[in-house]
């Protein structure tokens, strides 16, 4: 046994060392070497089992390796998988019709990871401004806020707050400004006739599970109908459930304007996002005007159908909101003087330290819990959303040994 596991743990050093001799370093993991994951547990190469908190930032909502999206994913794969959109292919109105009934939306742009959605939303937005709106040319502004996260295209990281996805990055895309998450009059004093959307997570997930103040959304909605902006919700982290309800924005009963999708809609298989909207406003792209050759391609769509059907069917979203609610009352019931705040809604819950989170994500990880340190102090918990009762005491269990 002990020969084994040394063995196994020569063949994780020697993975890892080859990763980092030919991969760039843009990212600082966990030296644990994943091998194997099923439902809401993920194995490494020595064998260890994980309980996985990470979720990869909610793309496995269903659960990794879900049977039914893998099921589609292989009988498609032997029928046809990629056309372009130089033609048409007989999976993509499928998935429209159903991926719009959903949301609640009108019409959708599959694109495929959550950043080009994003990029979809702004230049959707833009372009209503300009011809819509009747902003003059290249005066359009988009508005975020402090600690977004829309992903890191260059256009996107000029959003961002975050001095470290943009430093040496530069000249950046103009069109942006930054104020303060949850700050309604921030958002009322920057407001002018230039303004063409209003781009805003519903929960921060990366900038540190942040949950803005009861009423901020509604106010910010209510505030785009009074000045003729675009409300646009990035719910890629917090879709499909992940915050117990169908979307982050139904617990304000707000359908916004240009809803962008992604992650669990590739149901962790496949990268499958989206740009949501009205047919008023996506009838605003013309033929050539956006586009992505992988985009809304076959194999895409069915793994998106059959994430969509498990989400529904498997009533995902109940499920993250009864594990969640039980989740977040033990985490809250620990006392110890290191944890500021347990927040979250649902299963994206953080739990900030008046410290660095990284140690307590590592002493997680040696106790079997996969789960990541984000904006510095917090730890943030999202198992995939078929998480059962006896995981979360198995979780609670070990978060409480790492106190100790
Ligand atoms: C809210 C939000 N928007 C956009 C993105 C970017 O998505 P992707 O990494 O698939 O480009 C993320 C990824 O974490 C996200 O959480």
């Amino acid at each position: 046994m002990a020969a084994s596991i040394d063995l196994a743990d020569r063949r994780a050093a020697e993975l890892i060392a080859r990763e980092e001799r030919f991969g760039a370093p843009n990212y600082a993991p966990l030296d644990i070497v994943i091998v194997r994951a099923e439902g809401v547990h993920a194995w490494d190469s020595a064998g260890n089992r994980y309980i996985d908190c990470i979720s990869a930032y909610s793309a496995v909502n269903q659960g990794h390796c879900h049977p039914r999206i893998g099921a589609a994913l292989v009988a498609q794969s032997k029928i046809l998988t990629l056309t372009s959109r130089a033609v048409r292919n007989d999976r993509l109105p499928l998935l429209l019709e159903e991926l719009t009934a959903y949301c609640g939306q009108e019409m959708a742009l599959v694109m495929n990871t959550g950043v080009e959605a994003v990029e979809t939303a702004i230049k959707l937005a833009r372009r209503w401004g300009y011809r819509v709106k009747g902003i003059p040319p290249d005066r359009a502004r988009i508005i975020v806020c402090a600690d977004n996260f829309h992903g890191r295209t260059t256009t996107v990281i000029s959003a961002s707050f975050e001095e470290q996805y943009r430093a040496d990055f530069g000249p950046f895309t103009p069109g942006f400004t930054i104020v303060p998450y949850g700050d309604l009059e921030a958002l009322r004093s920057v407001l002018d006739e230039t303004v063409c959307g209003f781009l805003v997570e519903p929960i921060q997930g990366e900038g540190g599970v942040n949950v803005p103040p009861p009423g901020y959304l509604t106010g910010a909605y209510t505030l785009s109908r009074e000045h003729n902006f675009l409300f646009v919700g990035d719910e890629i982290q917090t879709g499909f459930g992940r915050t117990g309800t169908r979307f982050a924005l139904d617990y304000d009963n707000l359908t916004p304007d240009v809803l962008i999708v992604g992650k669990a809609l590739g149901g962790g298989f496949y990268p499958v996002s989206a740009a949501l909207a009205s047919r008023e406003l996506l009838r605003l792209f013309g033929p050539g005007d956006h586009g992505s050759t992988f985009g809304g391609n076959p194999l895409a769509c069915e793994v998106a159908r059959a994430a969509l059907a498990v989400t529904v069917d498997e009533e995902l979203a109940e499920n993250a909101r009864v594990r969640g609610a039980e989740l977040m009352r033990r985490f809250a019931e620990i006392r110890d003087s290191r944890i500021v705040q347990v927040r979250g809604r649902g299963l994206l819950i953080g739990i900030e330290f008046d410290r660095s989170a990284k140690p307590f994500a590592q002493a997680l990880a040696a106790n079997g819990i996969l789960a990541k340190d984000t904006h510095e102090r917090v730890l943030r918990i999202a198992p995939p959303l078929v998480v059962r009762s006896e995981h979360i005491d198995e979780i609670v269990a070990a978060f409480e040994r790492i106190l100790a």
